[in-house]
């Protein structure tokens, strides 16, 4: 059976105090709307359509980068969320599957409870995704009967027996296509709060004689953000999470509550982190690296035998090949690193590949920015770049060279050569003593005259 996700994401978000749209808040770097399409894709859908409104030209931007093949509908007004999903009745037209309604302010919908709830709808004609409350709050309330969903009343328009209810609606739901928007088009609006409500469906399909039933999930995994307290409370979800994840993976952790995680963050087996590491998304460090304090890494991979940091900074397009070192106070962009090449201490490394077995001296600068353009500097193996040097790109320095310390190498340096730039030193005896003494008797002058 194919499956058609529509998630909503029109509302504004009141609550966030943003010119963000809601669903664009990033949880672990990555839009809330991103992980909620992530959970999605699980099902290997054959359509994905978000319903847009508040931002939607954000939030269609989004989209694309997220999914180029989900497809974004607008609802120009919110009228509730059966409205909301009605907005997808043209796009599914035709479609002959079921279809799962996902919210994109709820991120952590986990595929196997997406599974649970095809696999129930095998069985029932319509599907609710419920979990049972801590507390209750505002939630729509499932009223069971047996295992039987016989309606689902909303906070504002429920009895106090119906308010006693601690077993709640997600807002998930799973249905066929054709079946879903019979229901939505009898859907009215006189309620509490004048809106079409999804949660109606369920009472208008128990009236035509329809199986409906609820499915359970953990409440963690229906936790929705409406504020930036929500935000941050699911992003420390997250976090928690995903520390645990690596550290059953095998992954040393030696602060674990300090090490801040990307959505996408992959790390191998036997690989130390020390405290205070952060990574930015699209990080990949193999077995056995050393992440050591301090260190934040974004877009780039780190191989085996890697040790870096503490106090790296390593940038989108940084490529680390193995056993490769990277001290306190370096920078790394756009640059490639053979094996076991060595950049210690102080330097910055943009556009640039280094050779096997390399050393960078301490406070190496690839001087890649003229101001409007970028140029590449490429090092050759076993070369030795002396401390303090300033390559000048574009620019290359071959196999088994020298640069000599403060060398500012502007022209290439063919293998094996030695480059030197520097003014030639000169020592006058006794000058470094008369000059003390005449700035010492500058000085106390102008005291005299203050
Ligand atoms: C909804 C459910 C409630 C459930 C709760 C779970 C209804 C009527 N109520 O209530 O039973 O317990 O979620 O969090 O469905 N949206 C649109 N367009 C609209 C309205 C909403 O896209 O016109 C989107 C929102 O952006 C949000 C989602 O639908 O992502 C839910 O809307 P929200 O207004 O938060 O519904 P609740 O009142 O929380
Ligand atoms: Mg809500």
């Amino acid at each position: 059976m194919s499956t058609a996700l529509v998630i909503l994401a029109a509302g504004k978000g009141t609550r966030m105090n943003s010119d963000l749209p809601k669903v664009l808040h990033p949880i672990a770097q990555a839009p809330m709307l991103a992980h909620a399409m992530r959970a999605g894709r699980a099902l290997d859908p054959e359509h994905t359509v978000v319903v847009a409104g508040h931002g939607a030209e954000q939030v269609t931007k989004a989209v694309a980068d997220i999914d180029p093949s989900a497809q974004v509908v607008l609802q120009t007004e919110q009228l509730g969320t059966a409205h909301a999903v009605d907005m997808a009745r043209d796009t599914l037209n035709g479609f002959a599957g079921d279809v799962v309604v996902l919210y994109g302010d709820t991120p952590f919908i986990s595929p196997d409870t997406l599974e649970r709830m095809l696999a129930a709808r095998a069985e029932n004609d319509l599907v609710v995704l419920g979990f049972e409350a801590a507390d209750p709050a505002r939630y729509g309330r499932l009223v069971m009967q047996g295992d039987s969903l016989e309606k689902i009343v909303e906070f504002k328009d429920a009895s106090d027996a119906e308010r006693a209810i601690t077993f709640c609606n997600s807002g998930l739901i799973a249905c066929d296509n054709a079946t879903l928007f019979d229901l939505i088009a009898k859907v009215g609006n006189e309620n509490a709060s004048g809106e079409y409500y999804l949660t109606d469906v369920v009472a208008l399909a128990r009236e035509q004689g329809l199986k409906v039933t609820a499915v359970s999930c953990d409440e963690s995994e229906t936790l929705g953000v409406n504020s930036r307290r929500d935000l941050a409370a699911a992003d420390a979800v997250f976090q928690r999470t995903a520390r645990e994840a690596l550290l059953d993976l095998g992954v040393t952790l030696m602060a674990p509550e300090t090490v801040y995680l990307a959505f996408d963050t992959v790390i191998g087996r036997d690989t130390v982190i020390e405290p205070n590491v952060v990574f930015g998304p699209g990080v990949t460090v193999e077995s056995g690296a050393t992440l050591r304090a301090f260190s934040h890494l974004e877009g780039c991979h780190v191989s085996r035998g890697g040790v870096i940091g503490p106090y790296a900074r390593l940038r989108p397009g940084t490529e680390l090949a193995e056993d490769v070192k990277v001290g306190n106070f370096v920078e790394l962009k756009n640059a490639e690193v053979a094996e076991g090449a060595k950049v210690n201490h102080l330097s910055y490394i943009g556009d640039a590949s280094i050779g096997a077995e390399t050393n960078i001296g301490a406070g190496t600068i690839t001087c890649n920015y003229d101001g409007v353009m970028k140029h590449r500097t490429e090092i050759g193996p076993r070369v030795f770049i002396g401390s303090n040097t300033c390559l000048v790109a574009p620019v290359k320095i071959g196999r088994d060279a020298m640069t000599a310390t403060g060398t500012v190498v502007q022209k290439d340096v063919e293998a094996e050569a030695l480059a030197i730039a520097r003014v030639k030193q000169e020592n006058k005896p006794g000058r470094a003593v008369k000059l003390f003494d005449m700035l010492k008797a500058r000085k106390r002058k102008q005291q005299e005259n203050a």
